[in-house]
This record gives structure tokens, C-alpha cells and sequence, in this order.
């Protein structure tokens, strides 16, 4: 089949402003976007520049627009958006080369969170590991499926209107680690979230979780933050 693929370019190098490149090409129905791109990239224009690495939805380095939705392009299939296919950056943070945006914004907030195992206790007196029940562990088994693509921050209006918003991606990281038993910071963590920039900028538009590809419940996830924020309760 022929697919019509147009793309936002920006070289700031050479370029006042953005604009679009629309190529036709030759591709499968069960091609991935990402192979499109890599085929523009190989036979139309080598300076096309974009984020991939695993091209198997693991590494979360190639989150784009692609007909107006976040998704990841090695695992966006041409029958699943069609024969006219825009692919353009995601919103809210700066494009620093055609799809490439800039990620230290996002991986700023991530870092206020703090994004580690913490738990400064001696090691139980056998000396081995920090025992914990199935169900503790499945307590926060969700939100350690995030692969950091920035797909839901950058899907959520609130972040697009205040990027000082800590995001839905750095409060799923939250979530994994003040429900995580074993883990001692959730106060420090509850402390940060509950401040201004923190979970009350969410006004639950659930974009983050239609956004997700690990299908990770964000909203959820954060109306359980909201909740402990308010009770200082961990349940
Ligand atoms: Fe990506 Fe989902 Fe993690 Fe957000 S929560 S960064 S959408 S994997
Ligand atoms: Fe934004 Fe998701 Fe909340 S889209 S407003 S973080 S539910
Ligand atoms: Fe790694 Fe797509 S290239 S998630």
C-alpha cells in the first residue's frame, strides 16, 4: 500500500520556523511508523533526526505525535492510524531538531521525587533481603512499568499550561516508591508532591493514562498520591 507521511521539520541551524515535509512511500499495513521513519531517513533524507533505540517498546526514547496522539513510534502499526500519517514532536517541551524535543525539563521534575529505593535501616539480622508479602509488592506493581517516554506528561494540558508541574510520569515514579513497604522516604516524597507544582495541578483529565503505553493507570495511580497527601495515610 502507499502511505502519505508528513513531517514537521526544524533545523534550527538553518531554519526560522518549522515546517512540513510530506513524503509518499511504499509500506505494509503491519509496518511500525517507526519503520517509515527510518526508511525517509535512509532513501529521502538523512537529515531526517528522531529519538529510538530498542524499537520494541522498552527504552521510551521515540514518543511522538503521531496523528495528533502521543504514542511510540516502534509501536504505532500503519493499520492502526491509516495511509495519511503526520508524525510531529510532543507538546510542551522545546523541539530541538525535527522530532527530537528537549527531555531535561521532564527528567527534572523525575528527579524532584526521588526517584531511588531508599532505606538507610541495617539489613534485617539473617543479613539477606528486605522481606516483603506478594501483595505488598503488588501494591505498586503498576507504576513500575514506566518506561520515563514522557508520553503522558506531555499529553496533560495542565503540564502544557504550567511546565513547573511535576507531571503525571514523575508522580507515577512517586507512586512506585511511597507504596513500595520496604522503601523510608515517603514522607520526604508526600512532602514534595503535596507542595504547589505537585498533585493538585492535576485536574484529572485522565490524557495521561489514554496516553500511556505500558497502559500504566496514571490517574488512578494519582488520586491515590491525592488521597495519601490528604490523610498522610499509606494504604
Ligand atoms: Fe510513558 Fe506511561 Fe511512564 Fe508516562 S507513565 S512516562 S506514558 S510509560
Ligand atoms: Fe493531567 Fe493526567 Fe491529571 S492528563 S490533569 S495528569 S489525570
Ligand atoms: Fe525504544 Fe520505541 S525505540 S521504545
Amino acid at each position: 500500500m502507499e502511505v502519505t507521511l508528513k513531517i514537521f521539520r526544524y533545523n534550527p541551524e538553518v531554519d526560522k520556523t518549522f515546517h512540513y515535509e510530506t513524503y509518499t512511500i511504499e509500506a505494509h499495513e503491519t509496518d511500525r511508523i517507526l519503520d517509515l521513519l527510518e526508511h525517509v531517513k535512509g532513501y529521502n533524507d538523512g537529515t531526517l533526526s528522531f529519538r529510538r533505540s530498542c524499537a520494541h517498546g522498552v527504552c521510551g526514547s521515540d514518543a511522538m505525535r503521531i496523528n495528533g496522539r502521543n504514542m511510540l513510534a516502534c509501536k504505532a502499526l500503519v493499520r492502526d492510524v491509516g495511509d495519511k500519517i503526520t508524525v510531529e514532536p510532543l507538546l510542551g517541551l522545546k523541539v530541538q531538531k525535527d522530532l527530537i524535543v528537549d527531555m531535561e525539563p521532564f527528567f527534572d521534575n523525575y528527579k524532584k521525587v526521588l526517584p531511588y529505593f531508599i532505606n538507610d535501616s541495617p539489613l534485617p539480622a539473617d543479613g539477606k533481603e528486605r522481606l516483603q508479602s506478594p501483595e505488598q509488592r503488588a501494591r505498586f506493581d503498576d507504576t513500575t512499568k514506566c518506561i520515563l517516554c514522557a508520553a503522558c506528561t506531555t499529553s496533560c494540558p495542565s503540564y502544557w499550561g504550567t511546565d513547573s508541574y511535576l507531571g503525571p510520569a514523575a508522580l507515577v515514579t512517586a507512586h512506585r516508591f511511597i507504596f513500595d513497604s520496604r522503601d523510608e522516604a515517603a514522607a520526604e516524597r508526600l512532602h514534595v508532591i503535596s507542595e504547589t507544582d505537585g498533585v493538585a495541578r492535576c485536574h484529572t483529565i485522565f490524557n495521561c493514562t489514554m496516553a500511556c503505553p505500558r497502559d500504566i493507570q496514571i490517574t488512578k495511580a494519582i488520586g491515590e498520591l491525592k488521597m495519601a497527601t490528604l490523610t498522610g495515610k499509606i494504604e
